[in-house]
Formats: C-alpha cells, structure tokens, sequence
C-alpha cells in the first residue's frame, strides 16, 4: 500500500469508526456487531503502526468512545481519574503476548484476578463518609454524565455503606450497570405492545435506560449493578483481588464470578471453563477480563492514552447457531429501501428466540448464494435483526431454488433503482408507494421526533381509509373519522388530540429529523437546527454552507438540498407550520419547565460554564435577562459578580441568590433537608471538578426528582 491509498484508508477508518462509536455510546443503536467494529479497530491498529507519520492523538485508537450528547439533559463533571477502556482480544496467543508483555517489564511475583466482563454500560460512584455522592458515567474518558438520581433508583447499590466496615472516607469505585435478559424482553415486550421500537441488545437498553430523564422511569427497568475497580487513595490493600473483597464487606455489589489464577495457563483454563457456561448466565457477559492482581505492579505498568497496560479483555465470539431459512420476504422501508429479510425456523440464540434475519442488499445475497430450506448461521450483531454470516452447503436440498432479488417494488410494482455507490435497492414511487408513505409517518411520530400517540396498526389503518397521505394530514383528520378507528373511543380522541397539542411544544431540531429528510438522523438534525436555528434559514444555505456543519458531508448535504426541491415537502412545511410546530430553534431543546415564567440575570463565575449555566436555565424553561430590571426574578450572583449589578438588585429588591441557592430553586424549592438528613458540607477536592451542592448531597431516599441537568 503507497503512502498515499494508506492515509485514505486510515482516514476512511477513523471516519467510519467514530460514526460507529457515536452510533454505540449516544444513540445505543450500534449498526454493526461489536466484533466487526473490533475488526475495524484492528486494522486500523496495523495501519498506524505501519504509517507513524499519520499517527494522530484525536484517532479512535488513541481516546475512548464518548457517550455525551451533543445537548447533554446531563450536568457533567470531570472524571477525578480518567476513565479508560480496555485492550482486547479474540484469541489465546495473543493473551500470551500480553503475558509476556508484562513478565518481560515486571521483575517480581504476581498473579491475575480473572473475572467476567459484564456487558453493560460503565458508571463512576463516589462516596464520601459511606455516603454515595455521585455517579457518573463514562462520558468521554475525561468528563462524564451525572446519573446519580437515576443510579439512586438501583436497589444493589448502597446510599450508605455498611456502618464500621472500614470503608476509606473517600473513595471512588467503578463498574457496570446492565440489563438482566429478563428484564430486557420484558423491556421489549411492552415496547411492542405500545408499538415502539425495541433495544436491540441488553447492553444498548442499559445505556438507554440509564440516560432517561425520569428516574421513577429507570426504577422500572430493572437495572443490575456490579463493581470492579476500587480507586482509593487512603487505603492499605495491596491487591485488587482483596479490594473487591473488602468492597464487599462494605456493602457494595461484587460479582461472584472471578478467579485469582497464578498464571496465563490457569487463566486460560478458568477462561475455557466460561466459554459455554456463560450462556446459562441471567445476564449478558462479553468477555473475561484479566488484571495483573497487585496494584504496585499495575502501577508500574501503567497506562496508554486509552486502556490500562495491566489488564486486557479476552472476548467471547459472537454466538452462533444454526436454523433453516423457509422463505424471504423483501421490507420497504420509508426511504424507499429495499431489504432481504429470511424467514427462519425458530431458534434460541444469547437468550431470544430469534424468528427472522436481515440479509442486508442484493449483493450481500449474491454473496452467500441463498438458497430457499437452506441452513444457514445467525448471528446477533448491532442490529435488533440478526443477520446471516454463512450457509451450510453440506445440507442443502438437491434442487432448492435460489432466492432471487426482485426488479420490480414488492408492493407497488414500480421497477427498483440502484445509484451507482448505493448498496441498496430502491423503489423511487415515494410519493405513492404505501411503505414508503406509512413509515415516514411513523417515523414523524416517534418519541425522538414530533411524539405523537400512533402506532403502526393505526397509521396502516388511516393510510388504508386514505385518511393521511402528507404529514399534515394528521392535524386535520375530524372527531368522525378518528372515532370510526378500530377500538377508537372518546379517550383515545382525547389522548390523540392532547399528543397534538404537545407536538407543537416540540423543538426545531426533532420536527426537523421527523422530517425524514435522507441520511438526517437525530445528532445531525440537532447539530443543524442550533448552526441554521430554522427551517427557512436552512432551505436558504448553500451547500458550502452545510458542509461547514460537523458531520455532514457531500452526501447529506446533497439529500437536503434535493428534499427542498420537492414540491411536497414544501407544501408540507407551509401546513406544519401552519399547524403550530416549531420550524424555529428557540434555545436549547427544554428538559423541563422548573424555571418556566422566571428571568434570571447572571453575573459573576460559576462552578460550571457561564454557557452552560446560560444553556441550563433556558434547558428549564427560564429565561436569561440582558439586564437587571424591576421584572427581573432573581438576580444569580456567582464569584466576582459585577458590583452594579449588585447595587441595581439591591435598589429594586430583585432577591440575589448564590449558585447553591439558585439549584434549590431549580429542585422546585425543596428545602435543603427535606430528605431529613444531616446536612453537613461534605467537601470534596476533585481537581477541577464542580463542588456538589447540598441539596444533591442529602437527597438519598427520593427517586422521582425532576433531573437537574
Ligand atoms: S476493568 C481500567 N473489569 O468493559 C480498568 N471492565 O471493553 C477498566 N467491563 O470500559 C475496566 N466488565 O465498562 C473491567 N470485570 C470488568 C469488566 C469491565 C465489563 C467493561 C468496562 C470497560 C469495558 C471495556
């Protein structure tokens, strides 16, 4: 490979590989499975090794994946330690290299506490004086989310550690919330029966779940908890074998399920044994994890920018199983799509019963030369479908038909097209073809965008009746015809007209990726409506313009200029807006309206960013003032605030409250010990971090706290 084709793959990768990460960590809908992304990440590996000059510190290899939003609900803190990922691995040898790695800089004895790796999301718990304080999440490695009111809700973690057992006064423990299997096909049945789309794996349910603005939600959805690293400054332990074990006797959550081996044979054997018994387990694991058990060593060994050097994953291979495929059918999806998806006879695999797979495009079929009653491997990947890796061709039929790709719209009979660097097929009737038509509805009534009360059964339904053709349509159907929908009764017109009415509450950047505009999804649509902050701005911008937006390139820009040249969808937009949705950025998108009705003035520096403090008033409904004036609520003096400020407020009476007063207000005034605890400073020096505030310090025992931030 020349210099030249070995950029462009590394730069192809990086690209890929980031979308890949933000797909995992913010969307919790990964495309791929964790084992190609892994393969991905290889290569790459290889490449930057080969070619050091285009080794940059910003490359996926170098830093963990982030799971911050672009506009985080979350108030953020940085990470005391910064919190890494792991190396792994998908093969013996290569753990026997990272044996000899560390022998080979390690004079003394050691052994290795080898342990599940749970697949989950990764939390960060502070507690102080026994108390829990705060949980973060990963974030980006360096800052995280602040879950704790959610993480509060999780029955195995203690608000307060067991009373004598020696915990240090300070201390910060790190590992895992999941999803048991039970609870996520609970999760899934209810999201079906309310015609909602489903997680397509427990771990994405987990990180899903832990990010939910109401915590009385995440109460319901049966979250686990497990702890696996123990961080601790005052502390006389000298393995992490017996930090776990003192954890426990402390009250905290540590998995039953590790070993201390004495060396990489004892560790391989302990890992063969969890090969097959894994899948008995009521709970997704994806690995082994094995650490160099003494922490001086750990210490000496050090980390890279992303993992530490004293431990790797040892990776369990997707799993596999073998069915037959009865039939295929040919989906159409909203953007007019086209995708293969096989019939299987049913079959168990990591916990569900998988009934169908995705064969992706017509040449992903040509490729595996399907054939009708052949058997073939399923295998989960990101995917809520499986999809089919091989075909077993030592069992097929003497005169099974092959499965043919259609020329012609399964259901509308127009003839498919294929752009020349598509994959896919596609039935270009989208103003006719009734997939098409029905799946841009459901997609505008998603909870991610208009949020409007209808399922899939219904839009059918109305489709059908020729009710709804245009998005708008769905503001003026009547009483009568509402009611003449199977089940439809008054209450269902009422919820259906009160949804309505929310949709119009709705921000810019949702109404815009309801839209359906090609290749817009969430983050884009939302990186969109804060640069061009409405809907006639963007319709005006060039293309130069939009390819200045993170994230979008020649292709997407393309898609919308050519959405805005299509007559409908103008059309559609005059009625939308007609109807009262948003089509303007007003702020940030509104977490809640604590704040609703208040003008608040600023002045001074805050714990946190004056932008953010700005961003988290107007989050909350609250508006920021430009200047002290009799209508002015309060005015929110942080360090150094600007004496005339000061003087105007005391002059007008306007109240001037302190950062900590202003987030008791923001926690609908209740007052400081309302959970009826002690309320003594707990101060806490985190670097740079922001001190925590002594409503959020004392409110253990209460879950359904409207989230701050
Ligand atoms: S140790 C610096 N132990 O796997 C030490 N991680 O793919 C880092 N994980 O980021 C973590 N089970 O979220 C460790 N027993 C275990 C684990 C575990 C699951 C997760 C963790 C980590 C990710 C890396």
């Amino acid at each position: 490979m020349g210099n030249l084709e070995a950029k462009q793959r590394i730069d192809a990768l990086r690209k890929e590989l980031e979308e890949h990460n933000r797909r995992y960590y913010v969307d919790n809908r990964p495309s791929i499975s964790d084992y190609d992304f892994d393969l991905l990440m290889q290569e790459l590996i290889q490449l930057e090794n080969l070619y050091p000059e285009y080794i940059s510190e910003d490359s996926p290899t170098r830093k963990v994946g982030s799971d911050l939003e672009t506009a985080s609900s979350f108030r953020q803190y940085p990470h005391k330690h910064p919190m890494l990922s792991l190396g792994n691995t998908y093969n013996v040898e290569e753990l026997r290299d990272f044996d000899n790695r560390v022998r080979r800089l390690t004079s003394e004895p050691f052994t290795y506490n080898c342990e599940l790796k749970f697949d989950g999301t990764g939390i960060n718990l502070l507690y102080v004086n026994g108390i829990l304080v705060r949980a973060l999440t990963r974030g980006d490695g360096t800052v995280g989310d602040d879950v704790t009111k959610n993480i509060r809700t999780i029955k195995q973690i203690p608000l307060r550690l067991n009373e004598g057992s020696g915990y240090p006064n300070v201390f910060e423990i790190r590992g895992e919330i999941y999803m048991p299997f039970e609870a996520f096909d609970r999760l899934n049945a209810e999201k079906q029966l309310n015609e909602e789309q489903g997680f397509a794996n427990p771990r994405n349910a987990a990180a899903g779940s832990l990010k939910m603005l109401n915590s009385a939600d995440v109460a319901k959805r049966g979250l686990q908890c497990v702890l696996y690293h123990l961080i601790a400054e005052d502390f006389d332990i000298a393995e992490h074998s017996e930090a776990l074990a003192a954890a426990k006797r402390w009250g905290l959550p540590i998995s039953e399920y590790s070993k201390v081996c004495d060396n990489i044979d004892e560790v391989i054997d302990y890992i063969n044994s969890w090969d097959s018994k894994r899948r008995e387990l009521p709970f997704p694991t994806d690995g082994m994890v094995v650490k160099v058990n003494r922490f001086s060593i750990q210490k000496s060994l050090g980390y890279t920018s992303k993992t530490p050097r004293w431990a790797v994953a040892y990776k369990f291979k997707p799993e596999q199983e073998l069915t037959k495929v009865l039939s295929v059918d040919y989906q159409v999806g909203r953007t007019g799509a086209v995708t293969p998806v096989a019939n299987l006879e049913p079959v168990l695999l990591s916990g569900t019963i998988v009934k169908r797979a995705t064969l992706h495009n017509a040449d992903q079929m040509k490729l595996l030369d399907l054939h009708i009653g052949d058997y073939v491997y399923v295998e989960k990947g990101g995917e809520i479908i499986p999809k089919i890796t091989k075909v077993e061709l030592s069992k097929r039929e003497p005169f099974a038909m092959e499965t043919v790709f259609p020329a012609k719209c399964p259901v509308c009979g127009t003839p498919l097209i294929r752009d020349e660097d598509e994959a896919k097929f596609f039935c270009p009737n989208t103003e006719n073809c009734p997939p098409q038509i029905e799946g841009r509805f459901l997609h505008f009534c998603g909870r991610k965008a208009a949020d409007i009360n209808l399922g899939e059964a219904t839009v059918h339904q109305m489709f059908e009746r020729g009710y709804i053709r245009h998005l708008e349509d769905l503001y003026s159907l009547s009483d009568l015809q509402l009611l003449s929908l199977d089940k439809w009764k008054e209450k269902s017109l009422l919820n259906y007209r009160k949804s309505l009415q929310e949709s119009r509450k709705v921000p810019f950047n949702k109404i815009l990726f309801g839209l359906g505009i090609r290749s817009i999804g969430e983050t884009t649509a939302k990186n969109i409506a804060s640069r061009f902050k409405s809907i006639d701005a963007l319709q005006k911008a060039t293309k130069e313009e939009l390819l200045e937006i993170n994230d979008i390139g020649e292709g997407v820009a393309d898609s919308i200029m050519d959405f805005f040249k299509v007559e409908a969808n103008l059309n559609t937009i005059a009625k939308l807006k007609e109807a009262g949705l948003q089509f303007e950025a007003v702020g940030q998108a509104t977490v809640s309206d604590e704040l609703k009705g208040m003008t608040i003035m600023i002045t001074g520096n805050y714990s946190i960013p004056r932008e953010t403090m700005k961003q988290y008033i107007e989050a909350h409904g609250g508006k920021v003032g430009s200047s002290v004036t009799s209508t002015t609520t309060y005015l929110l003096a942080g360090a150094k605030a600007g004496e005339a400020k000061l003087a105007k407020a005391n002059k007008l009476g306007i109240p001037i409250i302190s950062e900590e007063e202003f987030y008791r207000i923001a926690y609908k005034g209740e007052g400081a010990d309302h959970a009826g605890r002690s309320s003594t400073d707990i101060v806490i020096d985190s670097g740079n971090a922001v001190p925590i505030t002594k409503t959020e310090q004392i409110k253990h025992d209460n879950n359904d706290e409207p989230t701050l931030f």
